[in-house]
């Protein structure tokens, strides 16, 4: 595989690399709302350089969003807006500083309408006697506090986008791994529990503000990079998570993503659980040929 590079050996540099800022107004044609015109809003999409956050780029810019797609791997973010016209930022999200400097530049060029939670990911598949402090570590610091480190740096300007468009948007993208258990899986599971618990709390909190919070889990989506690097990259025991059914791809969650985002304003979407039709459960999926 082509996109084997691991996280890693990311070269954070906390600095913005290109910047290809929106027009004032744009056609929106996002599924169910039909065509309308209506002012240009701005997303930040996180963990755009692979995967679920790079389709969700796509998509948004497709659907007319001006996009701030963010990450650490400044060359993938490149091609991205090369490809798509959007912003980009590389940033490691576990960087306090480097967050904040994100939030200062968002808010002195343009202010932010949605921000779409995504960076995360697993490392390892260990029994709890068996597991890695530094891998549970690593999870909870991207899953969790990159979450909650986003999520309070943009969150003013979330607010004033609302007050005066109507609404803006916190959109975490969870996993089923944050509604059951399964074997080996207890860091992650923990972590995205901890994710998801932070997505109910804040709705709680802010609820009558024109902020909603809506999170997306989903199931198994064979990304390219998501197994590969929850198993160090071990390429054949990640193709073997997605073999004999039809999972999901990063843009089925995309559209989810989307979906919910074009509500009208009076509607929240608290929650959505999407999963390949062959997965009954984290730990059920129906197989065959193998
Ligand atoms: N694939 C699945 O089956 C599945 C299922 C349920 C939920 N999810 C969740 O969906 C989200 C996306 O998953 P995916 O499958 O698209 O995984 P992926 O392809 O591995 O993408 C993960 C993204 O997170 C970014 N990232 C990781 N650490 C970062 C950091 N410290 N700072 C900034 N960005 C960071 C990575 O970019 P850089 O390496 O360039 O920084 C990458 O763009 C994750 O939260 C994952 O837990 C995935």
């Amino acid at each position: 595989m082509s996109d084997s590079t691991a996280p890693e050996t990311a070269t954070p540099t906390g600095a913005e690399i290109r910047s290809v800022t929106g027009s004032g107004t744009s056609t929106v044609t996002g599924s169910g709302t039909g065509s309308e015109t209506r002012p240009a809003r701005r997303a930040l999409v996180t963990g755009a350089s692979s995967g679920i956050g790079a389709a969700t780029a796509r998509r948004l810019r497709a659907d007319g969003w001006d996009v701030v797609a963010a990450a650490r791997r400044a060359d993938r973010l490149a091609a991205l807006a090369a490809e798509t016209g959007c912003e980009v930022y590389a940033v490691d999200l576990t960087d306090d500083d480097a967050v904040a400097a994100l939030a200062n530049h968002l808010a002195a060029t343009g202010g932010l309408d949605a921000v779409v939670n995504n960076a995360g990911g697993a490392f390892g598949l260990d029994r709890v006697e068996d597991s890695d402090v530094d891998s549970w570590r690593r999870m909870y610091e991207i899953n969790v506090l990159g979450t909650l480190r986003v999520t309070k740096a943009v969150l003013p300007l979330l607010r004033k986008a609302g007050a005066t468009k109507g609404v803006a948007d916190v959109v975490n993208v969870t996993s089923t791994a944050a509604q059951n258990a399964y074997e080996g899986g207890a860091g992650y599971t923990g972590a995205k529990h901890a994710e998801h618990m932070l997505s109910q709390t804040l709705r709680w909190e802010i609820a009558g503000e024109p902020v909603r919070v809506i999170e997306v889990a989903p199931g198994a989506v064979a990304t390219e990079e998501f197994s590969l690097v929850r198993f160090g990259g071990d390429a054949e025991r990640a193709a073997a998570v997605y073999e004999g059914y039809t999972p999901l791809v990063a843009d089925d969650i995309a559209d989810t993503i989307a979906w919910a985002m074009s509500r009208p304003d009076h509607v929240n979407i608290d929650l959505v659980t999407v999963r390949p039709r062959a997965q009954a459960h984290n730990s059920k999926i129906v197989r065959t040929g193998v």
